[in-house]
């Protein structure tokens, strides 16, 4: 028997303008985001802004449907626009924040398991770390590689057979 212990660096900061590189504009962008969810059955409205490597930003948002599973989250939706609309270019980073019941979430917003599924993807695919900014009004949360929230994650290389 053999125990393996894995670490993350998870880097904590409690006000946006202490954040590195001007990410301070990307939450702000996030937030602003949140405003264009559809969210009537959650009331959990959430904004994601991503930069890309010519630093233009797109942002997403959660759009809920009736029949449950058929919505999508907001980090996927602004995934999904970059990929189709900006296919050659790497998403350098993302910050995602929460609007709920009449202010930001104090606690960060970390992004569901799909999502991290299509960070990582999107990360093996450029073959650059993708930046996650998980914003809360009383702390914010930072990974260098949305690899370090995805930890023995499903792999394209297990599809090839490589993984035998
Ligand atoms: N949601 C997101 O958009 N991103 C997250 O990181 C967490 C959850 C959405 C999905 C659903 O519309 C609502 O928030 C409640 O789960």
């Amino acid at each position: 028997m053999k125990v393996e212990e894995l670490r993350i660096i998870i880097y904590t900061y409690e006000d946006a303008s202490d954040l590195p590189g001007d990410a301070e504009l990307l939450v702000k962008k996030a937030k602003e985001a949140t405003k264009n969810a559809w969210a009537p059955y959650s009331h959990f409205h959430v904004g994601a802004a991503l930069e890309l490597e010519n630093g233009e930003i797109v942002t997403g948002n959660n759009q809920e449907n009736v029949a449950f599973p058929s919505g999508l989250c907001a980090e996927r939706v602004a995934l999904f626009y970059a990929g189709s609309q900006y296919p050659g270019l790497s998403v350098k980073r993302i910050a995602i924040a929460a609007f709920s019941e009449g202010e930001f979430i104090a606690e960060p917003v970390f992004p569901c398991g799909d999502c991290r599924h299509v960070l990582l993807e999107h990360e093996n695919r450029v073959k650059k770390p993708i930046e996650v900014i998980m914003y809360g009004e009383k702390l914010i949360k930072l990974v260098k590689s949305a690899s370090d929230l995805l930890p023995l994650p499903f792999d394209y290389t297990l599809l090839s057979g490589s993984g035998k």
